[in-house]
């Protein structure tokens, strides 16, 4: 079925308001789900069509191989599935979900928003907005979704993480092409119900967002752009001649910037959660270079064996990264109830975002979301 159809099909339903979280209400994961692209494209097939080497990929990248969507495939259709995938995680119905947020760079269409399809495309009339902080835009997601929940606007949010930017990228460009690729991770966020006055003695840690740090550096505002296609230079036969629907990136400078830019966003959160590295048990970085990554590691103290990686296998997914890479240690059973979850997400703006999210999944059944 067409998702046209689909939505056609099912009429939205509209759910009914929920309790108010309170303050010490937690924010519980309770599904993930994950979707790429069939098409697996390696090194050495780019080095069919482009100036470039499998050793200078992957000395400069890290990168081995990436997903890329098909004719068929798009933001909304990888969303879409990533959101299925997550929900049946969770056991809930979509009717469940209070708000739907999609981050991504490359949305199906400039309006609506591909949340609005995603929920279309569910059957539900969920709220739905997109987040546009690029490659941080997931991590800018997570602690939008806890503000959401905090304020008791939502108790349920289907947060994903959604792009194809190879439909932004010039194939026949060395320097970008054999870096960006697509896919899309999911995460179903639900507010605990009231947990009322705190217990005597000790309280134990409130699952959710324990510290974060959202930043721009607006001197990399010129770093990664996409020139033409938006209000200042809508699309038109000149701009298309010159590609300037494509994304052009300095990547030597957005490196440099990256790293010291990370640093800085992870000592931050840590600092006002009053935690030290030791005490993250699992750091999932935005997957755009391995050896950002590395430097990383390096200047936090974070440790590297805890330190989720899929840059071998999917490459630069931007938005899409951090719920691909956290789905990934997830299943691989990395990550467990209590644990101090680190994700830290830059990009295009320059943006840089940092989370530190304490890991908890529900301890009842969550079915009373489903009616
Ligand atoms: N194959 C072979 N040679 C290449 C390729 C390629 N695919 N691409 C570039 N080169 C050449 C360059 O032309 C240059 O040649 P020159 O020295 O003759 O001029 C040489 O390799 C070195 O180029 P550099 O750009 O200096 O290479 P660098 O070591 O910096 O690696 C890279 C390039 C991988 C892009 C790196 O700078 C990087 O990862 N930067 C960060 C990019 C990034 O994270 N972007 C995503 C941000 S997220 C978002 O918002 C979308």
């Amino acid at each position: 079925m067409t998702p046209a159809a689909a939505t056609a099909a099912r009429p939205a339903t509209i759910p009914a308001a929920r309790t108010p979280a309170s303050p010490r209400s937690g924010v519980r994961v309770a599904g993930r789900g994950a979707a790429l692209p069939a098409r697996r494209v390696t090194n050495h097939d780019l080095v069919r069509h482009l100036d470039t080497s499998d050793s200078w990929i992957v000395e400069r990248s890290g990168i081995r191989e990436r997903r890329w969507a098909g004719p068929d495939e798009s933001t909304r259709t990888l969303a879409t599935a990533a959101a299925r995938a997550a929900l049946a995680d969770a056991g809930l119905a979509a009717a469940a979900v209070d708000v739907v947020l999609v981050a991504t760079t490359t949305p199906d269409t400039p309006v609506p928003s591909t949340a609005s399809q995603v929920a279309a495309d569910l059957g539900i009339g969920a709220g739905a907005l997109d987040l546009n902080a690029a490659c941080a835009g997931f991590v800018y997601g997570v602690t939008v979704s806890a503000g959401l929940a905090a304020a008791g606007a939502a108790r349920t949010v289907l947060l994903i993480g959604a792009e194809t930017m190879t439909r932004i990228v010039d194939p026949a460009d060395r320097s970008t092409a054999v870096l960006f690729a697509d896919g899309a991770g999911a995460l179903v966020l639900i507010a605990d119900p009231d947990l009322g006055p705190a217990p005597a003695g000790p309280a134990p840690p409130v699952p959710g967002l324990v510290a974060s740090d959202l930043v721009n550096d607006p001197a990399g505002v010129d770093l990664l752009v996409v020139p033409a296609g938006g209000s200042a230079r809508p699309t038109t036969a000149a701009t298309v001649a010159a590609g300037e629907h494509h994304l052009r990136m300095d990547g030597r400078e957005v490196f440099r910037r990256a790293v010291r830019a990370v640093e800085g966003s992870i000592g931050r959160t840590l600092e006002r959660a009053g935690c030290g590295p030791d005490d993250v048990t699992l750091f999932v970085p935005h997957q755009a270079n391995a050896r950002i990554v590395d430097a990383v590691l390096a200047r936090t103290g974070l440790d590297p064996a805890r330190t989720s990686s899929t840059i071998d296998r999917y490459g630069n997914t931007s938005a899409a990264s951090i719920p691909l890479a956290l789905a990934d240690a997830a299943a691989a059973g990395t990550v467990a109830d209590g644990d101090l979850v680190l994700m830290c997400g830059f990009g295009a703006g320059m943006t840089v975002g940092t989370a530190l999210w304490r890991w908890g999944t529900p301890t009842t059944t969550p079915g009373d979301l489903s009616t």
